[in-house]
């Protein structure tokens, strides 16, 4: 049955891309900036907030428990929170649409407040394990009923006051360690989080900056020993959030790999753990250069002046996962062009993602004829050295914004278009995508 509601997109061989472009803002920091300032006494201004459809659930979410949100003309958003402890019972279930960040965040808040929630959400995100929120925040006392294997929909019933709780986690992943910091904020006592590797710090930084007690001690081993003291109070910000540098991705490697191309990306937020993509594509021989390195909002942001290049086949050290973990989908479409072969590994997150990415990657790729071999944690792709792809095939973007982008940019470079199956998918976190390809084919 073919589905009537989708809106299918053909990408097909293009013009050298040039001139400059500003990505919108970083996704992880935009949900974190509502959820804080939703929880601070009094207003809190933020811009460059990005307004993709994951965040606007944070949003509404954050509304639905009390929180006043509005968006300004002129683009700013301005938050009055109701102060930690202080998230009324939502009156309906809250529809989380495809994000897991806003799922387990919330979940997290949640779990120390007295009050009870049932989170929704698109089939992507109730195919999405949520057994490893449901165990920390069970330790602390909130009680959950899940449908079966620990997915949505499903229910939190929050405790207050919570139980303090000391958790090692048990896979690097930045969504459990803030599920866990952001119930310890309504609890009394400290809340540790160890992490064995480190993840995206966005939380840390903006608990901080909010005005919560918040100590990192690490150890020999690299080890992160996170503290955060509960019954915090917040302090409204103004909060400027850079580029994301998951959504820059895109356009990073659709200048690498289209002959001809010059492109300068601005304002691309480069957090060290969110910016392995580009010490990899660097590694394989991309010219990428850093242009008027800044801070804006606390984090490191540059200019990307991105040339095309050619590149050629790596082993990616299994590593820098954690710093890149979004960008592997539009890695290995830089793979596909590459002279030899890249080898990846160590990648077992991508299958509990919006798709299983590995799954979903590799028979994309193999659907437009790139040699890809499949195996537990990687793919394996041998490139081609520059030459096109032959692309003719109609790509199954499962609900995953970033598997849309990824062969869009594949079509880019084939001889025949790439077409996905439904393009929506990419307004959760990149709504200008298509605009801005379009700005530099001119
Ligand atoms: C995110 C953490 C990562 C990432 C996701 C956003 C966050 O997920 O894939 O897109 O904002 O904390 P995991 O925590 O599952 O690694």
């Amino acid at each position: 049955m073919t589905d009537q509601t989708a809106t299918p997109r053909a990408f097909s061989a293009s013009v050298p891309l040039k001139g400059r472009i500003a990505i919108p803002g970083d996704k992880s920091i935009s949900h974190r900036s509502l959820m804080l300032s939703a929880l601070a006494i009094g207003e809190s201004r933020v811009t460059g907030l990005l307004e993709g459809h994951d965040v606007l659930a944070t949003a509404a979410a954050m509304r639905a428990m009390g929180a006043t949100i509005e968006r300004q003309d002129d683009g700013e958003w301005r938050v009055h929170g109701v102060g930690v402890g202080g998230l009324l019972q939502p009156q309906c279930a809250l529809d989380m649409g495809n994000s897991g960040t806003s799922t387990r965040l919330l979940m997290g808040l949640v779990a120390s407040h007295p009050i009870t929630a049932t989170f929704v959400g698109d089939a992507s995100l109730s195919g999405r394990p949520m057994g490893r929120v449901i165990d920390p925040l069970a330790q602390m006392g909130a009680d959950i009923s899940a449908s079966p294997g620990g997915r949505l929909p499903l229910m939190v019933r929050g405790l207050a006051p919570a139980i303090p709780l000391s958790y090692r986690l048990p896979m690097a992943s930045a969504q459990v360690k803030s599920a866990v910091l952001l119930a310890g904020l309504n609890t009394p006592g400290i809340t540790e989080v160890i992490e064995p590797v480190p993840t995206r710090d966005h939380s840390e930084r903006m608990l901080r900056g909010f005005g919560a007690e918040l100590t990192v001690d690490t150890d020999g081993d690299g080890t992160r020993h996170i503290h955060i003291r509960g019954e915090a109070e917040l302090k409204p910000q103004s909060i400027i959030v850079p580029g994301d540098p998951s959504s820059a991705a895109f356009f990073i490697v659709a200048a690498l790999v289209v002959p001809g191309s010059d492109v300068t990306i601005a304002n691309v937020g480069l957090n060290p753990t969110r910016a392995g993509l580009v010490d990899v594509l660097k590694q394989m021989g991309g010219d990428i250069e850093l242009l008027n390195e800044r801070e804006v909002g606390g984090e490191p942001v540059a200019d990307l002046r991105v040339h095309h290049s050619n590149l050629k086949g790596i082993e990616v050290d299994p590593a820098a996962a954690p710093s890149m973990i979004d960008e592997f989908p539009i890695l290995f479409v830089a793979a596909a062009l590459a002279k030899g072969r890249t080898t990846t590994t160590g990648l077992d997150e991508l299958r509990v993602k919006e798709s299983d990415r590995l799954a979903v990657m590799a028979a994309g790729l193999d659907a437009i004829g790139v040699r890809v071999e499949e195996s537990e944690d990687g793919l394996v792709i041998d490139g081609t050295g520059g030459d096109p792809l032959p692309g003719g095939a109609t790509i199954a973007g499962h609900l995953d914004h970033r598997i849309c982008m990824s062969f869009a940019i594949a079509g880019l470079v084939s001889k025949a278009p790439v077409t996905i199956d439904d393009i929506a998918p990419v307004a959760t976190s990149f709504p200008n995508f298509e605009a801005l390809l379009v700005g530099l084919q001119r």
